[in-house]
């Protein structure tokens, strides 16, 4: 494995960082690679430690252990480096609610010292390119939640850095906005950027990365590819919803003879992976229906975060962690081993 002497230009490497803030060790020796050109997606559920992996990375933020090069600079030693070569599109839209769209994006260039001129050119053309050309002259606190994100994604890409962190880009949106985002997102990578984005959707991660990193209480659980990660946790989920009368018992003994693991049930849905596709739906009906389970609803889906979760550390993403606990709270810390599965990816 290459050590960090010698990254490549456009390459993001991490090594074992540490934060500690008082008893919450937020990360706990995070390791990840993104290479020249490609995009990470980095996975976890709220208070995972994404937004304080990407605040190392970026210098706002100083690391308790551990080291990183972004672009061949030390986040350490070269901080001013670093940010010269990099974009950041935070967590939470960092736009000013009293300038235009215009104005925001012109402001950056000219603190990026692109001149007066530059300035406004690279405005006026993200601008277009964000479809946000109509609303360029409106002050931002007339904007929706979804033209913010784009306006801030914009924002990240004026001094047209080879690396961009996007925290959680699409958080918050709508399914259009989020589509609008995801275009834009893959175009970015398709002209050669690198990119290094957090995410809590499974799916965002599988639509865009190259690599994806899950990770719980500030470590590494796993690492691969959107197929390598469900074929860890079984690959296609079926899930049944039984009416309000529903026999749930009876459900879980029919539904666990034709999946590979015992169905998971949370109030009167059941979920289990399946192999074989729409043929183990139709094996499934007539299985309910031969033993006279009453279905409300029954369908194939592919896995989330939440299965993988599951099937990583026993406990699904949301349990337990809001995230928002604020600082100090134990349940923060691991109460069990997490099973360490990335040699398996
Ligand atoms: N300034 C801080 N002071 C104390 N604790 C903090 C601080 N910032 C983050 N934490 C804690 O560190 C842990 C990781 O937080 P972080 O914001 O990195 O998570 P996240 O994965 O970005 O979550 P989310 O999906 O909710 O944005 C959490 O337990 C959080 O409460
Ligand atoms: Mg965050």
């Amino acid at each position: 494995m290459n050590k960090l002497q010698l990254p490549s230009n456009g390459r993001i490497e991490a090594r074992g960082l540490v934060k500690q803030y008082g008893d919450v060790r937020a990360l706990d020796g995070l390791d990840l690679t993104v290479d020249e050109g490609t995009i990470l997606g980095l996975l976890g559920p709220n208070g995972a430690g994404k937004t304080t992996a990407v605040s190392i990375l970026t210098t706002l933020l100083g690391a308790d252990g551990g080291h990183a090069t972004v672009a061949g600079a030390d986040i350490r030693d070269a901080p001013t480096e670093v940010r010269r070569r990099i974009g950041v599109s935070g967590q939470y839209a960092a736009v000013d609610e009293n300038l235009t769209g215009y104005e925001n994006l012109e402001m950056i260039g000219r603190l990026y010292h692109l001149g007066r001129k530059h300035s406004s050119r690279r405005a006026h053309e993200l601008l277009e390119r964000f479809s946000l050309s109509e609303a360029g002259d409106r002050p931002v606190k007339t904007y929706s939640g979804g033209m913010r994100r784009r306006l801030d994604l914009a924002g990240a890409l004026v001094a047209e850095p080879p690396i961009l962190f996007l925290d959680e880009p699409t958080t918050g949106l709508d399914p259009r906005s989020r589509n609008e985002l995801w275009e834009v997102i893959d175009e970015l990578v398709d002209r050669g950027r690198t990119v290094l984005l957090t995410t809590q959707y499974m799916e965002e991660a599988d639509l865009l990365a190259d690599d994806i990193v899950v990770i719980d209480h500030g470590r590494q659980i796993a690492q691969g590819s959107a197929d390598d990660l469900k074929a860890m946790v079984g690959g296609e989920r079926l899930e049944l919803s039984l009416p309000v009368d529903g026999d749930v018992d009876a459900a879980r003994r029919v539904l666990a003879r034709i999946s590979l693991d015992e169905p998971v049930v949370t109030d009167r849905t059941l979920t289990a992976p399946v192999a074989g596709g729409a043929a183990t739906l139709t094996e499934a009906l007539r299985a309910f229906d031969a033993e006279g389970v009453a279905v409300r609803d029954v369908g194939l889906r592919r896995p989330t975060l939440d299965d993988v979760f599951l099937a990583l550390t026993g406990r699904t993403a949301e349990a337990g962690d809001t995230g928002d606990t604020g600082p100090g709270l134990p349940d923060r810390h691991h109460t069990q081993p997490t099973p360490t599965i990335k040699e398996a990816a």
